[in-house]
């Protein structure tokens, strides 16, 4: 048993008990609007050396949580490891995002991946958890996580950061039957990776379906939500009792079904309002959201409304982690997020007193 935690209200709150006030943390909380990350990953040379050196993951994983009263770490890493471990040549190219050099285009090619061992080809990743729990100590919570098998398979198919997603959707569509096997491969690869990340020392985790929400209702049901109920089954046997966070980005329409997987919270944009989502599923899952992280360059008055709206939004009792919709922006003031922070801890108590 790992020794108890001395801010555990985001696990608590996962598990939707009762808590003094609501947690909060951000998506990318460590990332380029902080000029300490940009420093760190000056030391680095790029991003992706960032990834691979567990010291320098940790200092940028802590950094986030010196300057703001977080509940939560997040592991620092990216989705894009596991495909860059099958073998398929990333790069971070400079105001293009994510290219991979070999990106998966036949079925001959979906036939030779392999799920890479957790341990082994991304070891780099594991000693990244085990540095950054042994930092952290009992301090509070850390989040390990993957992309979902639909989202990794996008970059894998397209080669790149998807726009009309022509290439892998023309896949789904000939050959389904091809894309079914490749997600398959991408079920296992998560799941022993996330169970790596748990037993290397993560508390909790999140699965970032970030392109679920571009696919027709039948076609998410198979090719994205499937590959994550599996995910969460097996992850039910390998570290039973760990919460399990699903985010599908623009995923509103199939709250229901995701909160059936069996999972411990459902991640929700601002394009969902929480108090829609608690109605419809708000018993068997905690929610996570939801503002909108361009509301961070508005004006400080207007971010603590925004926030007040969030919280009143999802309203009274436990079950809410408070956190932006989407990844913080790189160009936010790093004050600004300090305003939606401040204003959650002085409004959020209100919601967690007996009626
Ligand atoms: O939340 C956190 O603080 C944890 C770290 C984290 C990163 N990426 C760091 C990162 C997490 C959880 C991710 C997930 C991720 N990566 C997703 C899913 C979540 C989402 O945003 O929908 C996706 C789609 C990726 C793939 C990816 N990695 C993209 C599209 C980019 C941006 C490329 C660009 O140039 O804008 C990245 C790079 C990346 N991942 C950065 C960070 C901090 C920026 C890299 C840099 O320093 O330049």
């Amino acid at each position: 048993m790992k020794t108890s935690l001395r801010n555990d209200r985001f696990l608590r709150a996962l598990r939707r008990q009762n808590v003094d006030r609501t947690p909060v943390w951000m998506m990318r909380q460590a990332g380029r609007y902080l000029p300490e990350y940009r420093a760190s990953r000056a030391k680095a040379g790029d991003f992706m050396s960032l990834c691979r050196n567990p010291e320098l993951c940790c200092e940028v994983t802590l950094q986030p949580l010196d300057r703001y009263a977080l509940d939560t770490a997040i592991l620092f890493s990216d989705i894009l490891t596991i495909p860059d471990a099958m073998g398929l040549g990333l790069r971070f190219v400079e105001g293009e995002g994510p290219v991979f050099d070999r990106p998966v285009r036949s079925l001959d090619a979906i036939r030779s991946l392999a799920a890479p061992d957790p341990e082994v080809e991304l070891r780099y990743v594991m000693d990244a958890v085990r540095t950054i729990r042994g930092a952290l100590g009992d301090r509070m919570p850390l989040i390990g996580f993957s992309g979902s098998p639909w989202t990794l398979a996008t970059y894998m198919v397209e080669g790149r950061g998807g726009h009309d997603f022509a290439v892998i959707k023309k896949l789904m569509i000939d050959e389904p039957a091809a894309l079914d096997a490749m997600l398959e491969t991408l079920v296992q690869s998560v799941t022993s990776y996330l169970t790596a990340q748990h037993a290397a020392g993560a508390d909790a985790l999140m699965v970032f379906d970030t392109w679920g929400g571009v696919l027709h209702p039948d076609a998410f049901v198979r090719f994205s939500l499937e590959p994550m109920r599996r995910i969460v089954e097996a992850l039910g046997r390998s570290c039973p009792g760990v919460p399990v966070i699903l985010f599908t980005k623009n995923g509103g329409a199939h709250l229901e079904r995701m909160a059936d997987t069996g999972c411990t919270a459902l991640g929700v944009d601002w394009t969902t309002s929480l108090a829609d989502a608690r109605r419809r599923v708000g018993a068997r899952v905690a929610l996570q959201g939801n503002l909108d992280p361009v509301t961070l360059f508005a004006r400080p008055d207007r971010i603590r409304e925004e926030t007040a709206r969030v919280l009143a939004d999802f309203g009274h009792g436990p079950g809410h982690v408070f956190n932006l919709g989407h990844g913080i922006l790189p160009q936010t003031p790093p004050d600004h997020a300090a305003a939606m922070i401040e204003a959650l801890h002085a409004l959020s108590p209100a919601y967690h007193r007996p009626v």
